[in-house]
Formats: C-alpha cells, sequence, structure tokens
C-alpha cells in the first residue's frame, strides 16, 4: 500500500535542542555536543544498551508527583493524586509512586499485577476499566484495593456479589459523565454524552445508579468520578463539568440524604508536545478545581469530598525521551528525505493513532541548530509509520542516535509486537546513574507463549 508523499517544502525551524524549552525533560542539558539526561550521556548510553530505548528522568517524575501533590492540597481541601498507571507503568514506577505519597489508579488485572509485585499499598489503589470482568474484580476486592470505580449497574451487581460473597463491602465510586466536551483529539474524549464511559448525570442514569448503589449490601457507596479526556489544554472544561458534578451530588442528596465523601475529577491536563504548546500548569489546574469545587459545594451547602485526581500524560510525557540508530537516510529529490531508525510505531503508535506530534533531536549533533527537515520513519511495513513527518533536525546521517522527546506517556504502555519486533527496554537516569527498570524484549520472550 503506498501513500503520497509529496508535500510543500517546509522550512527547518533552526532551533538548538535547549531551544526546546517546555519539550525538554527537567535535566536535559547539552554538553560538547551530546545530549545528556539525568547527567547521563544519551550518546553513549544508547550504544551501551542498545536502541529503541526509552529513558525516564527520574527527577522530572518526583517532581511532577509532588508539585500536585503540594498544589492540590493549597487550596483548603484534602486532595489525594492517584497516578494514572495506563501513561507508563513498570514495578519501579509503582514503586516510586509509592514513595511520594501518591496513590495509583490501574485499569486491568496486569496493572493491578504490576502493582501488587511493587508491594504497592493496596488501600491507595483505584480501580478503573469500562467492562472489568468478574476475575478482575474478584481479584481486586481479594486483594483490598481502596477505592473500585463502577461504570455499569452489571458491575455494581458484580462488586456487590463478590463482596458480599467474602464477607466484605467495597468501597465504590460511580463513574458518571458530566456531558463536557474537551478540546482535545475525539479520540481521547470521554466526557461526552455519547460514551461507552460511565452513567450519564442528564439523562438521570447515574442518579438511578446511585439508588441502585445503595441498596446493595456488598457495595459502600463512597461518591463519584469523572474523567473527561486526555492532552486537554483548556480549564474550562474542568470548570463545567464540575458543575454538573455538584449539581448531581446535590441532586444524590436530596433524593437518597447521600453525601459524597469522595469525588475523583480523573486526569486530562495536557503537556507541551511542542515548544510551541502552552498548556495550563498544574498549580492553575488545581487552584481552578479545587476552587471550583469549594464554591459549587457552598452554594449547595455540601460539605467539600476528598478530591482525588488522576494525572498520568502530565507526570511523566515529558519525563521521558525514546533513543534511536539511524539505520538510513533515503533523499527523494524534490519530495522528502526519509530517516529511517530502529523502531516505530511498535514503540510510539500515537503518531499513527491520532497524528501525533513529537520533536527530536541528534543527540550526538545537540548543540548544533536543526537547520534541515526530514521525516523519521519507523522500520514497520506500514507507509503509516512515520514518527516525525517534517521534522526539524541537525544535518543527519547512519548511526547517528535520534532523540524523540515527549515519549513518556502512552508510548510504552501502547507498545506491541507487530512484525515481531521485540519491545525495548526502559531505563530511569538520575543524577549520573542509570537503572534499568524494563529489559528489552528478546526472541525467547516472543516465543514463550507459542505452543509447540
Ligand atoms: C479514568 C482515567 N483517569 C485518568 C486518566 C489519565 O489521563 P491523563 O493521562 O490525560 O492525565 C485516564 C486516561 O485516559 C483515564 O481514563
Amino acid at each position: 500500500m503506498s501513500m503520497s508523499v509529496a508535500s510543500e517544502p517546509i522550512s527547518p525551524d533552526n532551533r538548538t535542542t535547549m531551544g526546546l524549552g517546555a519539550v525538554l525533560p527537567l535535566t536535559a542539558e547539552v554538553r560538547g555536543s551530546h545530549l545528556f539526561i539525568g547527567g547521563v550521556d544519551m550518546v553513549e548510553l544508547a550504544r551501551a544498551q542498545g536502541t529503541a530505548l526509552y529513558v525516564m528522568d527520574e527527577r522530572h517524575v518526583r517532581m511532577q508527583l509532588g508539585t500536585y501533590r503540594t498544589e492540590m492540597n493549597a487550596h483548603g481541601a484534602v486532595a489525594d493524586v492517584a497516578y494514572a498507571g495506563k501513561a507508563f507503568t513498570s514495578v519501579a514506577m509503582c514503586r516510586l509512586v509509592a514513595d511520594e505519597g501518591c496513590s495509583l489508579d490501574v485499569s486491568s488485572g496486569g496493572e493491578l499485577a504490576i502493582a501488587r509485585a511493587a508491594r504497592f499499598p493496596m488501600e491507595r489503589i483505584i480501580v478503573h476499566g469500562n467492562d472489568k470482568t468478574p476475575l478482575e474484580l474478584t481479584e481486586a476486592i481479594e486483594a483490598g484495593v481502596g477505592l473500585i470505580v463502577a461504570d455499569s449497574n452489571e458491575e455494581l451487581d458484580r462488586i456487590d456479589a463478590i463482596a458480599t460473597e467474602r464477607g466484605v463491602r467495597q468501597q465504590v465510586l460511580l463513574r458518571v459523565t458530566p456531558g463536557v466536551h474537551a478540546d482535545t483529539h475525539s479520540f481521547i474524549q470521554t466526557g461526552q454524552e455519547d460514551s461507552k464511559f460511565g452513567f450519564s448525570a442528564h439523562s438521570g442514569a447515574a442518579l438511578e445508579a446511585a439508588i441502585y448503589a445503595l441498596a446493595l449490601p456488598g457495595v459502600d457507596l463512597a461518591g463519584f468520578h469523572m474523567h473527561i479526556g486526555s492532552q486537554i489544554f483548556s480549564l474550562d472544561p474542568f470548570v463545567r463539568a464540575v458543575e454538573v458534578m455538584v449539581d448531581f451530588m446535590a441532586q444524590v442528596r436530596e433524593r437518597t440524604g447521600f453525601v459524597a465523601r469522595d469525588f475523583d475529577c480523573g486526569g486530562g491536563l495536557g503537556i507541551a508536545y511542542r515548544p510551541t504548546g502552552e498548556p495550563s500548569t498544574i498549580a492553575q489546574y488545581a487552584e481552578l478545581l479545587v476552587g471550583t469545587i469549594t464554591r459549587c459545594c457552598a452554594v449547595r451547602d455540601l460539605s467539600v469530598p476528598r478530591i482525588h485526581v488522576e494525572p498520568g500524560r502530565s507526570v511523566v510525557a515529558d519525563a521521558g525521551v525514546t533513543l534511536y540508530t539511524v539505520g538510513s537516510v533515503k533523499r527523494l529529490p524534490g519530495i522528502r528525505t526519509y530517516v529511517a531508525v530502529d523502531g516505530g510505531m511498535t514503540d510510539n503508535i500515537r503518531p499513527a493513532l491520532y497524528g501525533a506530534v513529537y520533536e527530536a533531536t541528534v543527540a550526538n549533533r545537540a548543540g548544533e541548530p536543526r537547520g534541515t527537515v526530514v521525516s523519521i520513519a519507523g522500520k514497520h511495513c506500514e507507509s503509516g509509520d512515520i514518527l516525525i513527518r517534517d521534522a526539524s533536525l541537525q544535518p543527519v546521517t547512519d548511526g547517528d542516535i535520534i532523540c524523540i522527546f515527549s515519549t513518556g506517556a502512552y508510548c510504552q504502555t501502547m507498545s506491541s509486537n507487530y512484525n515481531k519486533q521485540v519491545r525495548p527496554g526502559v531505563v530511569f537516569v538520575s543524577d549520573g546513574t542509570v537503572r534499568q527498570v524494563v529489559r528489552r524484549e528478546t526472541y525467547d520472550d516472543l516465543l514463550s507463549c507459542e505452543v509447540y
């Protein structure tokens, strides 16, 4: 299958690596001609560990989690920060999250298994998913998770049955769709009426579900949850969604007398994938979110519930980069130049999935301005396997190390073995040291599920 590749000539932005600003991990610096992150030379690291390789700036991740905790608790409410493991998870990451005093949002039995292997405190786990299997619910309840977010009446029934059988009452939040459109890609909008997630507030389904849940002996209804989408820049949709949710909570109190103890606002804060992108800061988000909840609760004479947020992307995306080695440079005169690397849509599906954009630098020429325009192509059997179309980059040749920025979220966790590609490993870098936290897969890993 071929795709038209001809396009207008695009001029390079001539930015230096450090000119990429908000796109860079906290500790990024250029020493001589090489890119360093966490005090580690990315060129030496790539050559020593092999590529493709995910690299995570540990200080950056810790700073984001710490900032969330500080800011969310700076406005007079009690707030819990539950890192959304779907953005990036591993045993080491779970331990780091626990160490930073945060909770953890898991959205499958597999994510829960990773958290358990990390000995993550189960009472700080929030379980998600729009169709949790009976097995996943059983595992979660038996493990003693803090909260399960129920997405359907069938799920409420299952939680009730499993908990009752074990003589426990499971704390549950109901996922409510506030009917608000977030200004983001339609694939990652989740708060609108037409959604596979949750119960609609407007239609009355959420109120019915609350009445239903309150009557179930195995269910201890703790409150409500919303998540309106991901990569959201404008904070207005959060405000509108909170207003709907607090109205809804007042309605529930009127009908049933139940006052929510917990209100989970989900994740969604956007990040800069481009130096020109200007997402809201964690401080702005926290102030507006907590302020709006407090104001709306005061108007309706409701006590302010414990507030949870579930940030994923804004914790890890800009902390992570992916290193690749250039295999070939193909110049198509008058059309474009393809720079092929030893990874692609298997380690980062986002460009192919929803046209996500990224920035890159040649890690071994990081001091030079990005004076050419090329397209960075993956190695997989799809013409759409392009990691960056029209990337500004330094002059590049085979053997160079390319670093693509902002790949810390929804890349490793969305990776695949298409073309039987082995998945890259993950390293954490900090203070000049490298810590391997996920090893690169081997052909033996690929063969381990085969039945001969
Ligand atoms: C329920 C829930 N919470 C939190 C998140 C994390 O969102 P983000 O990574 O945009 O912060 C998601 C992501 O889709 C989600 O579905």
